[in-house]
């Protein structure tokens, strides 16, 4: 399929310029041409979270957007999170609790978990879980997820 369309977006805080194919998804995009690999492939079919980026602040699975529907449009990734004081405390809570075992879901969780944390849920527990509902993990069980973002949440 030749890349013959251009867009811009800004990822990650920055300008881009991508060529792309009109069947390509964000996640392709992301992973493969632009090289960003912390977003994750689970499911493809947006089921797992595993590929979940912040779209213009919203929290969207990429494997699901096509790479076209960023033109314009923000974007930022697990990577562009390196500096962010919210996301840093959602990781460090995550490792505290044991809510990281294999670490695959985690990129996708720490996006998630951005969002509800600035959404000012404090320790609501079930508002946690509902919002954590399109990101699966396979290892922790989830408990030990919703107590990590709990005490993020609360402590805000
Ligand atoms: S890879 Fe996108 S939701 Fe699973
Ligand atoms: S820590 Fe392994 S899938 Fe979540």
């Amino acid at each position: 399929m030749p890349l013959d369309q251009e867009i811009e977006f800004t990822l990650n805080g920055g300008p881009r310029r991508v060529a792309v194919n009109p069947e390509m998804s964000a996640l392709t995009m992301l992973r493969e041409t632009l090289g960003l690999t912390g977003t994750k492939y689970g499911c493809g079919e947006g089921e797992c979270g595993a590929c979940t980026v912040l779209l213009d602040g919203r929290p969207v699975n990429a494997c699901l957007l096509f790479a076209v529907d960023c033109d314009g449009r923000e974007l930022v990734t697990i990577e562009g999170l390196a500096s962010d004081p919210v996301a840093g405390r959602v990781q460090q809570a995550f490792v505290e609790y044991g809510a990281v075992q294999c670490g695959f879901c985690t990129p996708g969780f720490v996006m998630q978990a951005k969002t509800l944390v600035e959404r000012h849920l404090g320790a609501d527990r079930n508002a946690i879980a509902r919002g954590i509902e399109g990101n699966l993990c396979r290892c922790t069980g989830y408990r030990k997820i919703i107590d990590a973002i709990a005490s993020v949440a609360s402590a805000k």
